[in-house]
């Protein structure tokens, strides 16, 4: 070809293919959409038919192990493993790969493999884990697909563990990697890593959203202290806070801290300002995917630069003991600097302290050390209390350590069904949110007299549709909690939140177990809330003319009050769902970027959502019973008119509420009103990418398709937790 028309060559496009100015560059506030179309099989190398469960099921579990376990001693000149031991790098690997999890919205977490890809990859906080993750590639090539990134991770973190000496609580697998880095997780909107306070609400001390960590690029707390300042009591605040939005309680984050400390080294052997290159994600391209290049002395062992703190923990860094609260608790600590400069606590020379080895010479010696974050252990009042009893109590403090690192790595994996291994504990855990199997098996006829009971009952499709709606979407794919399995909706604190409309509610789960005690056989009320809401849809679709079945799995168990954790279940309250037209008065986000932040959650496509709400909307779902995006004058009738209605360039919109937040639309020829709309019904005529599948529907030849795909994206809903039929 000629050269000449290149258009790189030519200097006439200054950007590859991809490049240049982005939509999302000139319009920052557009829709996210493409949280909606995240892991695309076209990223996925291993195909639709590729089972990750049967994968790691066939897998050689106990070589597998002993290979991990092996590879701990096995100290590669590219990497000396301090001490011998490659232990202590490999918890912190897994417990910043768990690490990440937030409560709030269930995202972050061990259970995807995310640390591969930035930011994660390059995070300060996650400074060298390239090289833990390195280490591991012999492993992970031999076993291939039949181990994830995911599960390797926690797995070597837990081989450690066992190979130094600690006894587990249990592993299971089951974490099926991602290819690409998420786009739903907030991490933040911060333009530098570690950089000022920016999330923290100053006057009442708490972090921003779902936040989980107090800075940019970091895991949890800054180790040196609230912004570098090193006030240990200040720093326990943050800890709280931290620990606590990842579920954890005061003794369970004590246990962790000095469980984790127990083993392996801090480094911070030189100024890292000085002597430490690019993270991956900005390295060059012969540094091949890692980062963080130290010029200082040898650049490892003990001339390794990490985050800058200096120094082991404890006498016996590769050891399981209970040295830890011994030398937190016995001896003075004074703030000092690290050769990095960084702050950190030694012990005073009156304290007469052990030492530790040095990194790469057993004979040689140097001062233990302790973080500020270290130190709040021993400070904060109600810390101190925890760290003494388990400074007295070695069997309290293995155990609370043990259940809490199980905790931590496994928290965000789902009910216990997805579990794999030889390794899964039997004892059922309240974070696991238990739900009893049931026991029945409902025939066709008995599942015929239930729905006629629930035609008979006088409920009304809008309460039919609702309730089951309120029951199966709580669901969250980030950490798989929630969902209509257990019949939760039963039990606080979901019976209560505003979303359900209590007192509506009331009466239909009344109704139901009333249709629940007369029926012959049995049924649990999980069950029935979904049957009755298939019922509902049915009876819609009949009502607009179609004769439909939608499929209906059962096998729902009803958990108890017991098996519920309130607060745990707290985090679970939709603060909004545009699906049902609900948003919580003192939010000031707009309502359709909630709207499919929830559908992001409920594992939905573009289509999906926009078939649900147009669904839910001519169905009367609405949390409130109000008439914004009804757009149909046959409430109850599972028609396309929404859809056909927002696409209607006869009616002229026009806002009620100075914030854009309420809409009237009106005839735009005689001004008579027609309907009225949130911002989260308006946005499927607005948006251009959710228009277009509005006219999918809206379209004359939309009608049956609407239908179906409404079914389609319903019973999606309602099986969402069922890992059981998988
Ligand atoms: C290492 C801070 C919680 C396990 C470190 C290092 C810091 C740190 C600064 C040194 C990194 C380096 O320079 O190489 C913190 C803070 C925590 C926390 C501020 C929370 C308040 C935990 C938890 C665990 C853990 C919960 C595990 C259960 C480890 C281990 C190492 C380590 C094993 C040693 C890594 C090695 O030997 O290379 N931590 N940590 N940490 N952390 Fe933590």
């Amino acid at each position: 070809g000629d050269i000449g028309q290149c258009p790189f060559m030519s200097g006439a496009q200054k950007e590859p293919a991809g490049g240049g100015t982005s939509n999302r560059d000139w319009w920052p506030n557009e829709l996210k959409l493409n949280i909606l179309r995240q892991n695309a099989t076209k990223s996925n190398p291993m195909g639709e038919d590729f089972n990750y469960a049967e994968a790691f099921n066939s897998v050689d579990y106990a070589t597998l192990k002993q290979d991990v376990i092996d590879l701990m001693t096995d100290s590669q000149d590219w990497w000396p493993a301090d001490y011998g031991h490659y232990g202590g790098f490999m918890i912190r690997m897994a417990w910043h790969s768990a690490g990440t999890y937030r409560v709030g919205d269930g995202r972050g977490g061990a259970a995807t493999g995310n640390q591969r890809f930035a930011p994660l990859n390059s995070w300060p906080d996650n400074g060298n884990l390239d090289k833990a993750r390195l280490l591991l590639w012999p492993v992970k090539k031999k076993y291939g697909n039949k181990i994830s990134w995911a599960d390797l991770m926690i797995l070597a973190g837990n081989c450690a563990l066992e190979s130094m000496g600690f006894k587990t609580f249990g592993f299971a697998g089951g974490r099926e990697d991602v290819w690409e880095p998420e786009q739903d997780i907030y991490w933040g909107s911060e333009n530098q890593w570690l950089g000022n306070d920016e999330r923290y609400d100053t006057s009442d001390g708490d972090l921003e959203g779902h936040l989980g960590a107090v800075h940019m690029g970091l895991i949890y707390v800054n180790p040196e202290g609230p912004n570098g300042n090193p006030d240990p009591l200040k720093s326990a605040h943050d800890i709280k806070i931290t620990f606590g939005r990842m579920a954890m309680n005061d003794e369970e984050t004590v246990a962790l801290v000095a469980g984790g400390h127990t083993f392996g080294k801090a480094h911070g052997a030189a100024n890292p300002d000085e002597y430490v290159g690019a993270e991956p994600h900005g390295a060059s391209i012969e540094e091949m995917s890692t980062g963080w290049k130290n010029t200082f002395g040898t650049g490892v062992l003990d001339d390794a630069i990490t985050s800058g703190i200096e120094g082991a923990w404890t006498p016996n860094p590769t050891r399981w003991d209970h040295d830890y609260f011994d030398v937190l608790l016995n001896y003075d600590w004074e703030l000092t600097k690290s050769p990095a400069g960084a702050h950190q606590w030694t012990p005073t020379a009156a304290s007469n302290a052990r030492m530790a080895p040095k990194a790469g010479d057993a004979n040689a010696k140097q001062a233990l050390m302790m973080t500020t974050a270290d130190m709040a252990l021993k400070v904060d009042p109600t810390y101190l209390e925890i760290s003494k009893r388990f400074h007295n109590d070695h069997k309290a403090f293995e155990d609370a350590f043990a259940r809490a690192w199980y905790k931590l790595t496994h928290r965000d994996m789902g009910p216990i069904d997805r579990y794999l291994g030889p390794e899964v504990p039997q004892e059922e855990l309240i974070w696991q949110d238990p739900i009893p199997k049931v026991d029945y098996t409902l025939s066709d006829l008995d599942i015929s007299s239930l729905k006629k009971m629930i035609l008979a009952s006088g409920l009304s499709v809008s309460q039919l549709v609702s309730t089951a709606w309120a029951s199966a979407s709580t669901y969250r794919g980030s950490d798989k909690r929630g969902g209509a399995n257990g019949g939760r909706i039963r039990l606080e604190p979901q019976r209560s939140w505003e979303v359900n409309n209590p007192a509506e509610l009331d009466n239909v789960l009344k109704t139901l177990e009333s249709i629940q005690n007369e029926f012959s056989g049995t049924v649990s009320m999980a069950d029935l809330i979904v049957l009755a809401g298939n019922t509902g849809v049915e009876e819609a679709a009949k009502n607009a003319g179609h004769n439909i079945s939608v499929p209906f799995s059962q096998g729902r168990g009803d958990a108890t009050k017991e098996q519920t954790d309130l607060e745990s279940f707290g985090y679970l309250e939709p603060l909004a769902d545009g699906f049902r037209n609900y948003m919580n008065s003192k939010l000031n986000v707009a309502a359709e970027d909630l709207l499919v932040d929830r559908a992001n959650l409920l594992t939905l496509s573009i289509p999906e959502m926009t078939v649900l709400v147009g669904g839910l909307r001519v169905l009367g779902a609405n949390y409130d019973g109000s008439k914004h995006g009804v757009f149909t004058d046959n409430v109850g009738s599972l028609t396309n008119d929404f859809f056909t209605n927002v696409l209607d360039f006869s009616i002229t919109w026009k806002a009620t509420t100075s914030e854009d937040k309420e809409f009237i639309g009106r005839d735009r020829r005689t001004n008579a009103m027609k309907f009225s709309g949130t911002r989260a019904d308006l946005i499927f005529g607005s948006n251009t990418e959710l228009r277009a599948v509005a006219e999918v529907y809206g379209a004359n030849d939309g009608q049956d398709k609407f239908v179906n795909d409404f079914v389609a994206a319903w019973t999606k809903v309602m099986n969402l937790d069922r890992f059981d039929l998988e």
